[in-house]
């Protein structure tokens, strides 16, 4: 029987005492390994065989890193254990499902990836330890954020907006115009929901920098001021580099003792607990106990709420696949305004030089899943909310090597301006 299925029927049995939880905890407090794992990728181009694939899939409880749909076929990228690999190989063949290796050793692209650093050395000359060529600790990111703070008081302020499970803070950046009294709509920019998807966090520390830090970019704060959260899961973004690689969800205690934390991106409260989500506290979908119920989502969301009037544009960073995502994504719907949407989403990728971008409907690209920020925040009246897919399609996935931080950055920064010019011209 697979064990999903066992963990799901248990689960819904007994519920541990939460407090056994603390305990617990050393068993996770080890490195994981992922040795010997692979990601394939299969294209598979009738109902038929996707059928199949599903059934393969959950009996072997393989993990999805990505599903993505084209007219005439449905790829999707699974992350593969050793100990699966032959069975698979063997059950795909048999089905007559042609598949293809991405990545043969997921360890040694980990270790690759990012050299293993703790806080970064100050650097004298710049007055912090940022240099966006690897992945910054929340160390290094805070400390960031705090030397733009004092460094820059005329045109930004930190926001702590709440703490996280695990007491860390959640930081906003607002980058505004200190002397104009005037009320200015607003972009929202979001990154790091999803521990593991670290060009997001990187990416949203370049947008601050640029625009704080970067004279020529001053014009971008004349009529529009910005709120950004760089890490807005920072628990998850620590565990994800100092124990598991792959980690993505925030680190709460579950009903299950063993599985720890909810998908925040499964957690806002809008058809809250729809498709793509999971009961079950071992997936990797999980909703939670109830709409909000992380930390996370609940400061953010109200924090946000507070703010919905002047908040004309609401932008998560996510990876990966390069595309741009448009609600709703809890099923193939379209809102009303479905083509503003799609009319801005498209003029901004159209400023990408180096990647080209997908845009459309959230659900109809990739698949139906509920209780995404995007869907919420539209929900509660931001015209133009997007999810970010960025790079790469699929070479390394997550584990994108960090001498693409600035290329991918570099190329995302002028989609900006589109973005500013629009909300611009809304009323307050
Ligand atoms: C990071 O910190 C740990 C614990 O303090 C230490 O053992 C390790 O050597 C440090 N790694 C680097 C690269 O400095
Ligand atoms: C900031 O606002 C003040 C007061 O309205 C104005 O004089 C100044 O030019 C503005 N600066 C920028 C960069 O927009
Ligand atoms: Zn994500």
């Amino acid at each position: 029987m697979p064990t999903l299925l066992v963990l799901l029927m248990v689960s819904s049995v007994f519920t541990a005492d939460p407090s056994a939880a603390t305990e617990e905890f050393g068993i996770d407090e080890k490195a994981v390994s992922y040795s010997g794992f692979q990601v394939w990728s299969i294209t598979v181009r009738s109902n038929g065989e996707h059928k199949l694939l599903r059934q393969i899939i959950e009996q072997y409880d393989v993990e999805v890193w990505k599903e993505q749909k084209t007219d005439k076929a449905a790829i999707t990228e699974l992350l593969v254990a050793p100990q699966v690999q032959r069975v698979l190989k063997v059950k795909l063949t048999e089905a007559d499902i042609s598949y293809g290796i991405k990545i043969n050793d997921l360890h040694t692209v980990i270790d690759n990836g990012n050299a293993k650093h703790n806080m970064s050395s100050l650097n004298t000359k710049t007055g912090h330890s940022m240099d966006w060529t690897k992945y910054h600790r929340l160390a290094d990111i805070y400390g960031y954020l705090n030397y733009l703070a004092s460094t820059y008081p005329s045109r930004v302020e930190l926001i702590n907006i709440g703490t996280s499970y695990e007491k860390r803070p959640l930081y906003v950046v607002r980058i505004f115009n200190r002397s104009s009294s005037v009320v200015k709509p607003a972009v929202w920019i979001d990154g790091g929901i999803h521990a593991r998807e670290w060009i997001s966090p990187a990416l949203a520390t370049y947008i601050i920098r640029q625009l704080v830090e970067v004279p020529a970019n001053e014009a971008l704060l004349c009529n529009v001021d910005w709120f950004i959260m760089p890490v807005m899961n920072p628990d998850g973004y620590e565990y994800s580099h100092a124990f598991n690689r792959l980690w993505r969800k925030t680190r709460s205690v579950t009903s299950w003792t063993s599985c720890r934390g909810v998908d925040p991106n499964r957690n806002f409260g809008y058809k809250w607990g729809g498709l793509g989500t999971s009961t079950n506290p071992c997936s990797d979908v999980y909703k939670g106990t109830r709409a909000f119920s992380e930390p996370e989502t609940f400061a953010t969301s109200n924090f946000i709420k507070g703010k919905a009037s002047s908040i004309k544009l609401y932008l998560t960073l996510h990876s990966y696949g390069q595309a741009a995502l448009i609600p709703w994504g809890y099923n193939v719907v379209y809102p009303s305004d479905y083509s503003d949407m799609l009319e801005l989403a498209k003029s901004a990728v159209s400023k990408f030089t180096k990647y080209r971008y997908r845009v459309g409907n959230a659900a109809a690209i990739y698949y139906p899943a509920a209780g995404g920020s995007d869907d919420w925040a539209k929900s509660i009246g931001i015209k133009y909310s997007y999810t970010f897919e960025l790079s790469d399609t699929g070479a390394y996935g997550f584990l994108l090597p960090a001498s693409n931080i600035l290329p991918v950055c570099q190329d995302f920064f002028p989609a900006l301006d589109v973005f500013a010019a629009k909300v611009a011209t809304m009323k307050v």
